[in-house]
């Protein structure tokens, strides 16, 4: 397993644009395999490529639904309904806000194969998606948090969140 730094906020790159993906080559899945090993580090249930200082349209996503979903060039083309939740992300540790998001989406993205696949996803699945999506095209959560960030709830030590809605993406 590698681990790769996890750039944080203020980082010139989270706030660049991501470029698609033409092929997967050794460095790609190289790097996919190292996104989710930094993510399962930082106790994350989402990390994207710029996050780790590659601006590739590739971004992880592990909620605990024991799927481990790769999107590459992803594109949302749907959103329905609205949900507030609290959510925060690896880029800005110790931290979680407010933030509305659709409640339904429906994504169209090509898998670690470069295969096109589509999907949809409610709930905390369609949040992460979204959060990640944002962070593609230079986007953080803190744009679209309601009223204040806040601490976020201290970890127990064998690494289980005393609060079941603080997750950071
Ligand atoms: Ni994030």
């Amino acid at each position: 397993m590698a681990l790769r730094e996890i750039r944080k906020e203020g980082d010139p790159v989270l706030a660049k644009l991501c470029k698609p993906v033409k092929e997967i080559t050794p460095r790609i899945t190289e790097l996919i395999e190292d996104m989710f090993d930094t993510m399962y580090e930082g106790n994350g249930c989402g990390l994207a490529a710029c996050q780790v200082g590659v601006l590739r349209q590739i971004f992880v996503v592990d909620i605990g639904d024991d799927n481990q979903y790769v999107f590459i060039n992803p594109q949302i083309t749907e959103m329905e309904g609205e949900v507030t939740d609290e959510e925060g992300c690896l880029s800005i540790p110790g931290y979680v806000g407010t933030v509305t998001r659709a409640q339904k989406i429906k994504v169209v993205a090509f898998d670690e194969e470069l295969k096109p696949f589509e999907m949809e996803a409610e709930d905390f699945l369609a949040r992460a998606i979204q959060h990640e999506f944002d962070h593609l095209s230079g986007h953080l959560y803190t744009e679209k948090v309601e009223g204040e960030l806040r601490k976020a709830v201290p970890q127990e030590e064998d690494g289980v969140p005393l609060a079941e809605n603080t997750e950071e993406a």
